[in-house]
């Protein structure tokens, strides 16, 4: 039976995202307060999102490190240690070996073992450099993105912590922390005022953004679970708190909200948006930053998901791994715009890929999008 597999490591996923997500907003909380950026010296305006890079990706890897021991987990993460271990980063190292602590000091309150004591430096960066797999089609792997969608986090909107396994080139466990993404969906602003041309995802009250949640699944089940965020010192009481998500129903194009990647560097809005014409969908894109776009199909918050990006530029499987097992096991259908599913067995890069990626609520509204894909194509200049 599926559904008696991966126990074991959906149960330490979902509580290491968990820790993950708290740090995240722990980070953004010192970011928008800016006494963190003083604390390391650094004029960098992206240092906040390293520093919650590399802190993520050293707690998740020391937390699987632990459970399932060194020898037995492949790692497969955005992060490569070398920026780190220079002599010239030792202030950033610093501000990681911190966090990363106060981070694992929590880890009872979530079911976890934290270190017996604090983690030197050096052992932050093996934690680092043991997510150094390139994958491949045999065997086991973790697929880890620490923090998805960059400008998200640094404007205080949209991103997430992405965690899947792989096993034998398939996708068996997707969990998904949105720490900005709020568990009741009227908290959204989905459509803004005219003067704003193009709806993006953000939240109804700013002091909402801690009310996050974590979604997970696993292969087979037919099921997406969404757990939210805990707040203050409580004790996760997991899964006891968490509820079934399910994707929209919703099978017609012109009632149908589609979601794509707010910069235009990441995705092709003019082509979507003739797609989206051809197709009949008559509501604006709904952009929204980092894979927390499969987590609004997953909840049924949006019905479609489109990415095409630029020619020559390669998807990388972290960038998507939780996110399509989430959406299928909700009920939907993803794959590229060809119709194949996609191939998580080539190592870092989704090789073969079609143009681009559609992710639907149904099969209906997919297999509509995917016909008029070739029409759009001809006519545009991609
Ligand atoms: C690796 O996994 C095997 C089988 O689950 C286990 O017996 C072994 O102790 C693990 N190795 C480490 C270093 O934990
Ligand atoms: C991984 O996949 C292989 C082949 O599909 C299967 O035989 C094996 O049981 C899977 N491993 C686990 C832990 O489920």
């Amino acid at each position: 039976m599926e559904d008696d597999k991966y126990t074991t490591e959906l149960n330490v996923a979902v509580r290491a995202v968990h820790m993950a997500c708290l740090l995240c907003q722990k980070v953004q909380k010192g970011l928008l307060s800016s006494t963190f950026v003083d604390q390391f010296k650094s004029k960098d305006d992206s240092s906040p999102v390293t520093v919650a890079d590399w802190s993520v990706q050293a707690t998740i890897s020391w937390i699987l490190s632990e459970t399932f021991g060194c020898d037995n987990v492949s790692i497969v993460a955005e992060e490569d240690v070398q920026t780190l271990s220079k002599p010239e980063s030792a202030n950033l190292l610093e501000v990681v070996v911190k966090t990363v602590n106060e981070c694992l000091n929590e880890a009872p309150r979530f079911g976890l073992k934290c270190p017996a004591q604090a983690l030197g430096s050096t052992q932050i960066l093996e934690a680092i450099s043991r997510c150094n797999s390139a994958g491949g089609p045999f065997g086991k792997h973790w697929v880890l993105d620490p923090v998805d969608g960059t400008v998200g986090f640094l404007r205080g909107s949209q991103y997430a912590v992405a965690l899947a396994l792989i096993n034998n080139s398939k996708v068996v466990i997707g969990v998904l922390g949105c720490p900005n993404y709020p568990i009741k969906n009227d908290w959204l602003v989905k459509n803004q005022p005219p003067c704003q041309a193009t709806p993006e995802l953000s939240l109804t009250n700013p002091g909402m953004w801690e009310e996050g949640c974590i979604l997970y699944t696993r292969r087979g089940s037919g099921e997406a679970w969404m757990q939210p965020l805990l707040h203050g010192n409580k004790k996760l009481i997991w899964p006891n708190s968490a509820k079934l998500v399910r994707v929209s129903s919703i099978e017609d194009p012109e009632l149908a909200t589609f979601c794509e990647p707010v910069e235009q560097a990441n995705t092709n809005h003019a082509f979507t948006a003739g797609l989206a014409h051809n197709v009949g969908l008559r509501k604006k894109p709904l952009r929204v930053h980092s894979m927390v776009k499969y987590a609004a199909i997953a909840r049924g918050d949006a019905e479609i998901f489109m990415k095409f990006a630029r020619a020559g530029y390669k998807e990388k499987i972290w960038d998507h791994a939780a996110g399509v097992l989430l959406v299928q096991e909700a009920g939907g259908v993803v794959t590229d715009a060809g119709g194949r599913a996609l191939d998580f067995s080539k190592g870092i890069y989704l090789e073969g890929l079609d143009r681009g990626i559609i992710a639907c609520c149904g099969a209906k509204l997919h297999e509509k999008i995917i016909g008029s894909v070739y029409a759009s194509w001809d006519s545009s200049n991609l």
